[in-house]
C-alpha cells in the first residue's frame, strides 16, 4: 500500500460519504459521544471499528501491542480516565485475538530489549497461571489460552484503577472480555463474571 494510493483512497471515502450526506463531516465535526471504549491489539489484522461493524463517533479506541492496560502506561490510563469521566461510555472491552504476536513473543525465551518489559508483563500473566497452562500440551493450545487469560488479566487491571472502581459500582459502566479469533473472524465473549472478579480483588486493591 503507497502513500500515494492513502490520499486516493481517502478522496473516494469523502467523496462517498457526502453523496449520501453533504453534511456528513460537518456533523461528524459537532462531537463524539462513544458508549464503548475498546482496548485491542495493534496488530493491522485486527482492524477495531470494521470487526465491530462500528461507525465514526461510536468507539473510543485505544491500541497497543498484545491489548495490555499498564497502571504505568500514562497513555492508557489516561485514555481510562477520559473515556470514562469525560466520555461516559458504558462498556469498556479488552479484546484480545488469537495469532498475537506480542503473546507469542512473551512465551518465547529471547531478549526484546526495549520490549522486554512490555512482554514481562504477559510473562507476569503466564506466571499467575502457570499451574493452568503446565497443563496443556498442545503448544498452539496454550498460547490460545494465554491470549484469553491475557484478556481476563488486562480487564482486572482496568478493575484496579479507582476511577473504573467507582463507575462500575454505580453500574455506570460494565467490562467485557473478548477475544477475536482471527481463523473465523468472530469475536468470542470469554462470558467473565466481573462481580465475582471484582469482591476478590477489593481485599487487595480497594482504593476508596
Ligand atoms: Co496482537
Amino acid at each position: 500500500m503507497n502513500i500515494e494510493k492513502i490520499f486516493e483512497n481517502n478522496r473516494k471515502w469523502v467523496m462517498e460519504k457526502l453523496s449520501k450526506d453533504d453534511e456528513y463531516f460537518e456533523k461528524l465535526a459537532i462531537g463524539q459521544s462513544p458508549e464503548v471504549l475498546y482496548i485491542g491489539c495493534s496488530d493491522s489484522r485486527v482492524t477495531a471499528e470494521k470487526l465491530m461493524g462500528a461507525k465514526p463517533g461510536e468507539v473510543f479506541v485505544y491500541r497497543n501491542i498484545a491489548n495490555m492496560v499498564s497502571s504505568l502506561d500514562f497513555s492508557a490510563m489516561s485514555v481510562i480516565q477520559y473515556a470514562v469521566q469525560q466520555l461516559k461510555v458504558k462498556h469498556i472491552v479488552v479484546v484480545g485475538h488469537y495469532q498475537c504476536g506480542g503473546v507469542k513473543a512473551a512465551m518465547k525465551s529471547k531478549d526484546y530489549g526495549i520490549l522486554n518489559p512490555w512482554f514481562r508483563t504477559i510473562r507476569d500473566v503466564y506466571r499467575h497461571y502457570e499451574d493452568e497452562l503446565e497443563l496443556i500440551v498442545d503448544e498452539k493450545e496454550k498460547y490460545d489460552r494465554l491470549v484469553e487469560l491475557n484478556v481476563k488479566e488486562q480487564c482486572i487491571n482496568v478493575l484496579k484503577t479507582s476511577i473504573v472502581q467507582k463507575a462500575y459500582r454505580k453500574k455506570e459502566v460494565k467490562i467485557h472480555s473478548w477475544v477475536w479469533d482471527i481463523h473465523s473472524g468472530r469475536l468470542i465473549d470469554l462470558g467473565i463474571d466481573f462481580d465475582k472478579v471484582l469482591e476478590h480483588l477489593m481485599k487487595v486493591y480497594h482504593l476508596d
